[in-house]
C-alpha cells in the first residue's frame, strides 16, 4: 500500500497491528466524568489510529472493541458501548471509503444486538471493495472461545471424513480460527500500562512483538502510534531461533 507523504518513514512496517484499547474508564474517572465519556473520546482515538495505520502502510489493524467478558459490565455501560459502536459503523462509512479502508469483524458476532449486527453487516458490505487497510473489529471476542470453536469445527471435518486426525497441525487449526484470512499480528499495542493479554488473540500472538504504553486509550493519537512503530522497527525478531 502506498504510504502517506506526511507520515514518518519507517525502515520496516508491521503488516498487522493489534491493539488492546484500555483505560477509557480511568480517563473519565480522572476528570470526574461518567465512564461512558471515556468510551466516547476513545472513538476519536479509533479514528486517528485508523488514519495513522493507513498512512504508514500497515495492511491489517485489529482493535479489541468488546470482549465476551465485557457483557458482564453494568447494562447501562454495555448499552452505551453498543450505541457508540452502531453510530461509528453508520457514520464512518464515507470516511472509511475515502481512506480506502475495508472493514471486517471477528468474534461471536451473533451475540450482538440485532440492529448492531445489521449495521456491522452493512458497513462490511459497503467497504468490501476497498483495497487499502483492513480494519478488523474484535466484537464479543474471546481467544479461548475462538480456539474451542476451531476445535469443534475441526472435529466436524473429521466426522465428515474430510480430514484425518493425523493431519492436524498448526496450519489446519489456523484455517478454522476467525482470523483465517489474516496474517498473525506482528505488533501488539496495549494502552494504559497493564501487562496482560486479557484473552485477546491467544493463538495468533505467539511471536508478536509487544508495545505497552502508559497512555490511556482516549489520549492515544497518531504520534503514539508512530512511537509504537518506531519501537517495532528496532526489534530483532528471532521466532525462537538465534
Ligand atoms: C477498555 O477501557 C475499553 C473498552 C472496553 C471498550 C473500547 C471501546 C471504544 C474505544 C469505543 C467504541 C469502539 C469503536 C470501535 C467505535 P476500560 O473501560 O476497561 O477502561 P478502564 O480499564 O480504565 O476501566
Amino acid at each position: 500500500m502506498a504510504t502517506h507523504p506526511k507520515a514518518p518513514k519507517f525502515k520496516r512496517v508491521p503488516r498487522h497491528v493489534a491493539i488492546i484499547m484500555d483505560g477509557n474508564g480511568r480517563w473519565a474517572k480522572q476528570r470526574g466524568l461518567p465512564r461512558i465519556e471515556g468510551h466516547r473520546k476513545g472513538t476519536d482515538s479509533v479514528r486517528a489510529t485508523v488514519e495513522a495505520a493507513g498512512e504508514t502502510g500497515v495492511e491489517f489493524l485489529t482493535l479489541y472493541a468488546f470482549s465476551v467478558e465485557n457483557w458482564s459490565r453494568p447494562k447501562a455501560e454495555v448499552d452505551t458501548l453498543m450505541r457508540l459502536l452502531q453510530q461509528f459503523l453508520r457514520d464512518e462509512i464515507a470516511e472509511l471509503n475515502k481512506h480506502n479502508v475495508r472493514l471486517q469483524a471477528i468474534g461471536r458476532l451473533a451475540d450482538l444486538p440485532a440492529p448492531v449486527g445489521a449495521q456491522l453487516h452493512e458497513t462490511i458490505l459497503a467497504t468490501s471493495r476497498n483495497t487499502g487497510l483492513t480494519l478488523i473489529l474484535a466484537l464479543s471476542y474471546s481467544g479461548r472461545i475462538e480456539i474451542i470453536e476451531a476445535v469443534q469445527s475441526v472435529i466436524r471435518e473429521i466426522q465428515l471424513g474430510h480430514i484425518d486426525p493425523a493431519q492436524i497441525d498448526e496450519t489446519v487449526l489456523s484455517r478454522h480460527l476467525y482470523t483465517r484470512y489474516f496474517p498473525d499480528p506482528d505488533l501488539l499495542i496495549r494502552t494504559s500500562g497493564e501487562m496482560r493479554l486479557s484473552n485477546f488473540l491467544l493463538w495468533q500472538l505467539s511471536y508478536t512483538e509487544l508495545f505497552i504504553t502508559p497512555t490511556l486509550w482516549p489520549d492515544f493519537r497518531k504520534p503514539d502510534f508512530f512511537d509504537a512503530l518506531r519501537s517495532y522497527e528496532s526489534r530483532n525478531r528471532r521466532y525462537g531461533r538465534i
